[in-house]
């Protein structure tokens, strides 16, 4: 195991971890509405530092009440929440796991907008988010600065907690990517225009939390490393480059990032991210989109349009074709790297009943390393910082090579890791791959807006769909009172 690259510690600047797998950032709303942490939370983190992560980057962790996504979602707005993230960090710790929390701001990016929300969300634009319909107003340069504070005080709060460092989520169509994005900023002052211009909120951020952290505390960035802004709306602009991104990057790295993130994506979720099926329908009651976007028809001015996509069967065609567009021309696209080819032995005979060994691998090649050969890019072009790639990683010889061969430095997995808390313990065991793998359908996605998060995928429970539910509630022990 010493000469597996996997387990070999990564050396940031200010930070070591002790292999190269992260828990992305994923989170259900277990938490209580005032944003206030509870137990459940704790138990969650607890699950993947037990499993064997070097390092858990929380879910999107709001810097201010108004730039949550939806309720329920633990935050960092004032100093009252550092004991509770302080209990978070020191639970993880027990397992030699670092915690990284996400410093987060929505922006117009809001699936419940909660009481808070009930004007017009706050964004680079006044323009209607072009998917949901978020509708939104240009923020005034007071309130840019106000934010840029924000988030500094964001970060001073989670190094006073104890934890090992801050990511700014400068990823995936929130607050920070509407100021990025060439195909949502449209703002002709300071903050807009030129991609020097609509880098400058961002910039102005990791310099404030510099300056309130010091030189030595880890502090990362998730970056879209293609926005593919026009994925599902056919007729909005094409959004950021990698070239751009490359840029960004380069900018962040002189301005004193420690790492960088990569992703993908103007809008959360996109056809690309989390890469993987839509679940529009299935023989479970739980697996269709119809049943959880109900939650969201208040929400934009498009997602009745939405609704009905996923309420009817005779529409799922135009919602299909929109949707997997994009994913069709990355069917095409060679992937960088190649694990070992799935064998009969590889997949749990049951699992087989539902995911023949061809389906599954048919799946592992579309959708494993979705972003590998863009962070490879964006690693090419940095002096130093290490690279964490995201994006349906799940089988030890695709990631050791995707690592080995210099494409990123670790990567970092969220659903894959819902579907197999442990697969860190099973990787340094000597799987390759789960027995039961995640099989990117989604429903975990789809089913967070209104039910606990964990995996939701029947098929990997033999289609007892009591156990899949008595799995999911072990989020609730010990309970949160
Ligand atoms: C339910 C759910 C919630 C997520 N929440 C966040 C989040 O809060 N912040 C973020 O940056 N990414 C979020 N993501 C994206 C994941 O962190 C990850 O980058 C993406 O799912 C690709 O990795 P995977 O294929 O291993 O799931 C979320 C994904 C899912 C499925
Ligand atoms: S529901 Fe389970 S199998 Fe499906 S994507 Fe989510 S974690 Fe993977």
């Amino acid at each position: 195991m010493e000469q597996d690259i996997i387990f070999k510690p990564l050396i940031f600047r200010n930070l070591t971890v002790k292999n190269r797998i992260f828990r992305s950032n994923i989170a259900g709303r277990f938490d209580n509405y005032d944003g206030s942490g509870n137990q459940a939370r704790i138990n969650w983190e607890e699950k993947f530092a037990q499993g064997g992560v070097g390092a858990i980057i929380s879910s999107f962790v709001p810097i201010t009440l108004k730039g949550r996504i939806v309720p329920n979602y633990a935050m960092i707005d004032c100093d009252e929440r550092i004991p509770f993230w302080r209990k978070v960090g020191e639970r993880v710790h027990q397992y030699d796991c670092k915690f990284i929390l996400q410093l987060s701001h929505s922006g117009r990016q809001q699936d419940i907008q909660g009481i808070e929300n009930d004007e017009i969300r706050l964004s680079s634009t006044n323009k209607t988010e072009s998917f949901h319909g978020f509708k939104c107003r240009s923020m005034t340069t007071d309130e840019i600065k106000e934010t840029v504070q924000a988030f500094a005080q964001g970060a001073r709060r989670a190094k006073e907690a104890g934890l090992d460092g801050v990511e700014l989520h400068g990823a995936n169509g929130y607050l920070i990517t509407q100021f990025l994005s060439e195909g949502i900023n449209d703002r002709t002052d300071g903050y807009g225009g030129s991609l020097k211009n609509r880098a400058r909120f961002l910039l102005e951020i990791v310099e404030a939390v510099r300056k309130e952290v010091g030189a030595d505390f880890h502090f990362q960035c998730k970056i879209s490393a293609v926005e593919y802004n026009n994925a599902v709306i056919p007729w909005e602009k094409p959004g950021n480059t990698l070239e751009d991104s490359i840029q960004v990057c380069q900018w962040l790295e002189e301005a004193g990032i420690d790492g960088i993130h990569v992703s993908t994506g103007s809008l959360f979720p996109h056809p690309l991210n989390p890469p993987g099926t839509f679940p529009l329908e299935g023989k479970y009651a739980t697996d269709s989109a119809k049943n959880s976007y109900d939650t969201m028809l208040s929400s934009g001015v498009d997602t009745f349009r939405n609704y009905l996509l996923f309420r009817y069967r005779l529409l799922y065609p135009i919602f299909k074709f929109l949707w997997y567009r994009v994913q069709g021309r990355l069917r095409s696209k060679t992937n960088p790297v190649t694990g070992l080819k799935l064998t009969a032995d590889s997949l749990e005979k049951e699992f087989q009943n539902e995911f023949s060994v061809a389906k599954m691998q048919e799946l592992l090649d579309i959708y494993q390393g979705i972003n590998l050969a863009e962070a490879g890019e964006i690693k090419k072009n940095l002096k130093e910082i290490p690279v964490i790639c995201t994006g349906g990683f799940q089988q030890a010889s695709y990631i050791r090579q995707g690592i080995e061969l210099g494409y990123c430095d670790a990567v970092s997995m969220a659903r894959t890791l819902v579907a197999n808390n442990d697969l860190v313990q099973q990787f340094a065991g000597g799987k390759d791959v789960s027995d039961r793998p995640c099989t990117y359908c989604n429903k975990c996605l789809l089913n967070t807006l209104e039910n606990p998060l964990g995996c939701y995928e029947a098929a990997r429970y033999q289609g007892d769909y009591e156990a899949m539910v008595a799995e999911i509630m072990t989020v609730f022990k010990p309970a949160p009172f």
